[in-house]
């Protein structure tokens, strides 16, 4: 049985004591969350102390990135012995904000997954399409060769450290879901390129998420698909009276 999980991309939000109030309401609110799995992805500065503070709950933390390198002269950036040695297990790789943004392609992304998966990291692989995508129908091919690119080079038995998390890019932050329907016809592409790839069995255990405007309001409608295994949350991950309602909406 594949998980339901619910993760919290705080992006560059919350300083430190931002983060200990998000994080002692999460605990308190969360205490006897057991069958959902709920991952919060502070920013870099505030994963030790994320991690000091959940190591007791059932709460895991996340990192938002990461580099593929394993050390050497890449000022500013972060390396996944870094993450591991301040508790860190899961990594965020390929958001939509990383690709647009800082210029994030196919190959890095394959390149960072493989440094992840060599540490025995848990990666939660983001992808989606763009708007005009949609529009010229091009969105099912768009998001294939996303996972091709990105990600389907990876052994069989790596698929038991992967989380999926479908993001069309024009739902993030613009108030503007997926219909549940898009959501669960994506999802279902998703397991059925999975299977035809590599076998029904990996696609069957594959948790696919969904991310892009979820809030407490439209959670439980596209949690009930078939095929949408939880959710990545941006914005509404923020609050934890938002957030705990998500989780509880699986
Ligand atoms: P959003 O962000 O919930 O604010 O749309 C989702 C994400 O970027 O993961």
């Amino acid at each position: 049985m594949r998980k339901k999980i619910v993760a919290g991309n705080w992006k560059m939000n919350k300083n430190l004591t931002e983060t200990g109030v998000l994080l002692s309401n999460l605990k308190i609110n969360l205490e006897n969350v057991s069958e959902t799995e709920v991952i919060v992805a502070p920013t870099y500065t505030n994963l030790y102390y994320a991690f000091e503070e959940l190591k007791e709950t059932q709460i895991k933390v996340a990192a938002q990135n990461m580099h593929q390198a394993e050390n050497g002269a890449y000022t500013g950036e972060i390396s996944v012995d870094m993450l591991k040695s301040v508790g860190v297990e899961t990594v965020i790789l390929g958001h939509s904000e990383r690709r647009a943004y800082f210029g994030e392609t196919d190959q890095l992304l394959a390149n960072k997954v493989n440094t992840a998966l060599q540490h025995k990291m848990t990666i939660i692989f983001c992808f989606g399409e763009e708007l005009q995508d949609r529009k010229s129908n091009t969105h099912f091919s768009v998001v294939e060769q996303q996972l091709k690119n990105g990600l389907f080079h990876i052994n069989r038995a790596d698929w038991k450290n992967v989380i999926l998390a479908y993001e069309p890019v024009w739902a993030i932050g613009t108030g503007e879901t997926a219909s549940p329907e898009q959501a669960q016809e994506m999802h279902a592409f998703i397991r059925k390129t999975l299977a035809n790839t590599y076998d029904q069995e990996t696609a069957d255990e594959v948790s696919i998420l969904y991310g892009g405007s979820v809030k407490p309001n439209n959670a439980q409608e596209i949690f009930a698909k078939a095929d949408v295994d939880g959710g990545l949350i941006g914005g509404a991950s923020l609050d934890a009276e938002n957030f705990t309602a998500i989780v509880n909406a699986i």
